[in-house]
């Protein structure tokens, strides 16, 4: 009798065990990515403005993604952890100026976020909570001006045709890492300047060189459209 109670009690440490071990999974390092809100707009299916009113013409964050170095990435890691706007209340102002939403029907943001932080954040849990990941994007953010890195290199989003390597050199010469480069398409087809990758190490602080860049699908002149 007593040697099947010392059974379960182990079966059921090794069961706890695995089941930490499969929510605090582990990555190699994150991308930060930045979307031009332009190019997200520009295209067949359009966008509608956040509920707060139209963005501001700069980057947006798109998301601080946990990567794997051989290119794939883990995803909705954990679900006993869902988005809680609560957590990150201080950092809400910031959130709508510096992570505006696009997507239709409009909405004030947090259906993006929680996608975000369901999808992505949950595993980086081993490294950073959810006001952890929230304000390290911000930072990342605040670091990283790449508006004004690209029109200082005289790139500037009028609606004109750049190549694509004086867009990474320009990045490059202004940060010292080398960034990926993803293109979407405007109405007419043409290849547009949509989203900039860099990569971070896993504190979510300091940019390193990229493990692996994204393939990226850009022609070799790119559009920079308004916004
Ligand atoms: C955009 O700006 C560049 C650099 O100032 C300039 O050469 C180009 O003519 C402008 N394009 C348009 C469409 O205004
Ligand atoms: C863009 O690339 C073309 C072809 O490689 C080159 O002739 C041109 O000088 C480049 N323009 C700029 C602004 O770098």
């Amino acid at each position: 009798m007593q040697s099947n109670n010392l059974l379960l009690l182990i079966k059921l440490l090794t069961l706890h065990s695995l089941l930490v071990l499969s929510t605090s999974q582990d990555f190699d390092f994150f991308y930060f990515v930045q979307q031009w809100p332009g190019s997200y707009c520009d295209t067949k299916q359009g966008c509608c403005y956040p509920s707060t009113g139209k963005p501001e013409s700069d980057f947006g964050i798109h998301g601080l993604w946990p990567e794997y170095n051989d290119g794939s990435y883990p995803s909705n890691c954990d679900p006993d952890s869902p988005f809680d706007a609560s957590e990150i209340s201080d950092l809400m102002s910031q959130m709508k100026s510096d992570w505006p939403t696009l997507a239709c029907p409009s909405n004030d943001g947090q259906t993006f976020w929680a996608h975000e932080w369901n999808k992505h954040g949950t595993c980086s849990e081993s490294e950073l909570d959810q006001h952890g990941y929230f304000s390290s994007s911000l930072n990342l953010k605040a670091q990283i001006n790449l508006l004004k890195i690209l029109e200082d290199a005289g790139i500037h989003p009028n609606g004109s045709e750049y190549n694509l390597s004086s867009i990474i050199g320009a990045i490059q010469e202004a940060t010292g890492y080398t960034p990926g480069i993803e293109c979407n398409k405007d109405s007419s087809g043409n290849s547009q300047l949509y989203e900039i990758y860099l990569c971070v190490d896993k504190s979510g602080s300091n940019i390193i060189e990229c493990p692996i860049l994204p393939k990226g699908k850009c022609g070799t002149s790119i559009e920079f459209p308004s916004f």
